[in-house]
């Protein structure tokens, strides 16, 4: 057997990321809430390009939660701005081979943040060197009631026997139809917990916190979190 420093590191397939930490890392440098924010949305940036780099196929970062309206009105612009800059700058970037995906109910967002989601993916739709999913409006419990309700409505009209739903049928109407479950869940700024992240999508993944903000967080935390993960053992309810 080979000793682990001759193995090649296990890079997971599919990444989720708790960009959590923008405000408190503000607020240790006495900046406005918002301006954490913007370090975190470089750091995003550089962490995907990192990912892309080392051999991840997914990254799914969670932006804004369904719970996130809670917050002031201005933060809550100044979030949305930053995502018009992101998806700007983006459609400007064709040859970086990044497949743009959002997750999350986008029909109380701005027609023009809608727009240039829908543009942003219907560009990227054709690349193939990483696809990274934006959770945006979205919430882990939400995305099951409007699944849900989508079957229900499909049996109503008589398109869907009831007894044929199955985990299978379920997930087809999930945000992440398609898109295989994170390997590999990383929550930087000390919070132990989900925040009602990927609920359904995290039944197996492997956790790691980090006692990092986010706007600090680089490509030799996500290392750390990677070499983490490959000494964990994933049994999946067998024996191994
Ligand atoms: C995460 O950072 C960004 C969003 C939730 C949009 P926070 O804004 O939650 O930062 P903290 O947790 O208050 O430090
Ligand atoms: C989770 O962070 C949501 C995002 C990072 C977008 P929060 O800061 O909203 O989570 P709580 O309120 O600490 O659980
Ligand atoms: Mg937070």
């Amino acid at each position: 057997m080979p000793n682990d420093q001759t193995q090649p590191l296990l890079i997971p397939n599919h990444i989720a990321l708790i960009m959590d930490g923008n405000g408190r890392w503000a607020k240790q440098r006495g900046l406005p809430r918002n301006a954490g924010h913007k370090q975190g949305a470089k750091v995003f940036e550089t962490i995907c390009d990192y990912c892309q780099k080392i051999g991840v196929r997914y990254v799914t970062a969670y932006a804004f939660s369904t719970e996130n309206w809670k917050r002031p009105k201005n933060e809550i612009d100044a979030i949305m701005d930053l995502l018009r800059s992101y998806l700007k700058e983006a459609s400007k970037q064709t040859k970086r081979n990044v497949r743009l995906l959002f997750l999350g109910d986008r029909a109380p967002l701005a027609p023009d943040v809608q727009q240039l989601m829908r543009k942003a993916e219907r560009d990227s739709a054709g690349n193939d060197g990483i696809t990274v999913c934006i959770a945006l409006n979205y919430g882990g419990r939400a995305e099951i009631v409007h699944s849900a309700k989508e079957l229900a409505r499909l049996a109503a009209e008589g398109r869907l026997d009831p007894e044929s739903i199955d985990e299978t049928v379920l997930v087809q109407h999930l945000y992440t139809k398609g898109i295989p479950d994170p390997d590999l869940m990383i929550r930087p700024s000390g919070e132990l917990r989900l925040s009602n992240f990927l609920l359904w999508q995290m039944a197996y993944t492997e956790f790691v916190f980090l006692d990092v903000l986010w706007p600090d967080f680089t490509p030799a935390h996500l290392d750390l979190a990677i070499a983490q993960y490959a000494k964990r053992n994933r049994r999946f309810g067998g024996i191994r």
